[in-house]
């Protein structure tokens, strides 16, 4: 009788971990939809469309680093010198060329984007700033093309909510981590009228976490909400 509780117990208790099942199906179209979005939605979210690298000055604006605090968001990654980081949808380089100065001749930075344009106007800028430690890497739309095991931390800033196939695109990318490896989202906050930014390019912690919990290698680290318009959270892969 006791060896039968013992056993229920640890059912009980195994089943309590479990991760919850992803939606089937996955994906969800709507006719009617916000005009910024594609119509396809993921566990309640429009995803938004892909920002074109006809925009890509906006990303490069003088006054990104004062609006955005971009100084304290690559300061609060905790970066050491021969770190292995990828930056997924790297866009320009933004993020790229300030956290392979940190991490030195000895890091790496993946810079990871799925369009070719975007990927050029990085290696023009990283050899305009003769920064050396940033690889280019044509990635797919459910695939970053990483090696597995090769990041220590992996950046997605204001991508995310972008993704096409957001959960493909995070299965793919978990075995790229190292195990406790760190998975991090720089999002426009959603929960905040105040935030300036389109709906769908914004997204809540709550979401974040909620589409996260699909995938049981992940476990929330903390939520960092120091900058002035985003949050960051981070994952670590366990
Ligand atoms: C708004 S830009 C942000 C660029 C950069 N992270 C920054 O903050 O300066 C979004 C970028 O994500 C890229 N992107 C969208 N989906 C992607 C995917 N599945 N894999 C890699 N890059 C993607 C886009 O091509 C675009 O360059």
């Amino acid at each position: 009788m006791r060896i039968f509780a013992i056993l229920f117990l640890l059912t009980a208790l195994a089943q309590s971990d479990e991760a919850p099942k992803p939606p089937e199906p996955l994906y969800e179209t709507r006719e009617q939809h916000d005009r910024n979005g594609i119509g396809k939605f993921f566990m309640g979210r429009e995803i938004a469309h892909v920002m074109g690298h006809q925009a890509a000055g906006w990303l490069e604006r003088p006054e990104r680093e004062e609006e955005e605090r971009t100084d304290l968001a690559v300061a609060a990654l905790g970066l050491k010198p021969g770190d292995a980081v990828a930056d997924i949808g790297c866009g320009t380089g933004y993020y790229a060329s300030r956290m392979g100065r940190i991490i030195g001749e000895k890091g790496v930075v993946y810079g990871v984007d799925i369009q070719q344009e975007m990927l050029d106007l990085l290696v023009k800028k990283m050899k305009m700033l003769r920064v050396e430690n940033v690889k280019p890497v044509l990635g797919a739309e459910k695939d970053p093309k990483l090696a597995p095991e090769s990041c220590d931390l992996m950046l997605m800033v204001d991508v995310y909510h972008e993704f096409d196939f957001p959960y493909e695109m995070t299965r793919a990318m978990i075995p790229a981590l190292k195990k406790g490896g760190r998975l991090v989202f720089i999002e426009f906050r959603g929960e905040d009228p105040k935030v300036n930014i389109k709906t769908v390019h914004k997204m809540t912690e709550a979401q974040v976490k909620k589409e996260m919990a699909l995938h049981p290698e992940l476990e929330w680290v903390e939520t960092k909400e120091d900058l002035p318009q985003q949050h960051i959270v981070i994952f670590r892969r366990k």
